[in-house]
């Protein structure tokens, strides 16, 4: 039986390429990647088409439009592009599959994260509420899932629109870098969550997970440790209250997601340092996107 990832040709969709080609076909919708599937998975009649085909076992959903300040201005695309996709996908899929979601720790209001898997959600912008959305449609399916929360996933991308391109560019070219100084997470490496999520895949996981990397530290000092690690001016960062930024989305301050039940599996993430170290090895982007 076929695996599927739709989404192929995002930052996460890609690693899973990456990591595991041979077990999976991919779609791409804008990104053209050779012997990817084109699909928009906004249309019913194509997804359920590709599905029926393949009548894949697992179903990887990265496909989504994950900008929040997007998700806030044109709501409608928004709705379509995060839970249309997800309402088609579980609509084509049999009893006998399972879906992997992506989720996030924008579900709840930042007040008082870190937050573990039986916290109450409580959103506060639109993308919060789109992903609070397709957890209930996919737990209300019946159908097998895995849902993934995670959060400031960084590492190689083809699209550099991670936040680890916007302090590796901004300092690399001598500019100064205003980044927000009360704003809590978890910084995940790619890398890391797609090979948790192949060892919970394994172990037939299944319900809702927090999956992000150990350390829980404000954006400025993520960048911070960027610029460290890559012999960077960390010097050009300068931290800013967030009201400073007036982003269009509210965002949750002290977000971020503990990573306890992970644990209980046996499964650790890397620290920062080693995801920073490992991706230097990952040599030129060539041999990052071939
Ligand atoms: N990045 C983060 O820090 C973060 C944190 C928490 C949760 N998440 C969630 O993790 C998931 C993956 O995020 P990501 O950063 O990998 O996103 P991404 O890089 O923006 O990738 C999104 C993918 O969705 C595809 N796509 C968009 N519209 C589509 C459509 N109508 N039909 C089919 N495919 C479509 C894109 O295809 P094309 O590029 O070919 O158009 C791309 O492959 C998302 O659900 C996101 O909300 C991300």
């Amino acid at each position: 039986m076929t695996n599927l990832v739709i989404g192929g040709s995002g930052l996460v969709g890609y690693e899973f390429y990456r990591q595991k080609k041979d077990n999976y076909k991919f779609t791409y919708k804008s990104q053209k990647i050779n012997s990817f599937i084109e699909l928009d998975a906004t249309c019913f009649e194509e997804t359920k088409k590709l599905i029926n085909k393949l009548s894949p076992e697992i179903v990887i959903v990265t496909a989504a439009m994950p900008d929040v300040n997007k998700c806030e201005i044109e709501k409608e695309l928004a709705f379509k592009t995060n839970v249309g996709i997800i309402e088609n996908i579980i609509k084509c899929l049999s009893k006998k599959s399972k879906i992997v979601f992506f989720s996030s720790d924008y579900v709840f209001d930042g007040n008082s994260g870190p937050y573990s898997e039986k916290d109450k959600t409580n959103p506060i912008n639109y993308y919060g509420e789109l992903k609070v959305s397709c957890e209930r449609k996919i737990i209300n399916s019946g159908i097998k899932h895995l849902i993934i929360r995670t959060t400031g996933i960084f590492g190689w991308e083809m699209a550099r629109k991670n936040f680890f391109y916007r302090v590796f560019d901004t300092l690399s070219s001598g500019k100064e870098l205003f980044v927000p100084n009360d704003q809590f997470g978890n910084p995940t490496y790619v890398k890391d969550l797609v090979s948790t999520i192949e060892k919970m895949l394994n172990q037939d996981c299944e319900g809702i997970y927090n999956v992000v990397g150990e350390e829980w530290i404000a954006r400025d000092n993520f960048a911070r440790n960027i610029a460290k690690s890559f012999g960077l001016n960390d010097t050009l960062i300068i931290g800013k209250p967030t009201k400073y930024f007036k982003n269009i989305a509210p965002r949750p301050l002290k977000a971020g997601l503990r990573s306890d039940k992970i644990r209980k599996l046996g499964i650790s993430i890397k620290s920062m340092d080693q995801a920073f170290e490992d991706m230097k090895n990952r040599k030129s982007i060539d041999d990052r996107y071939t």
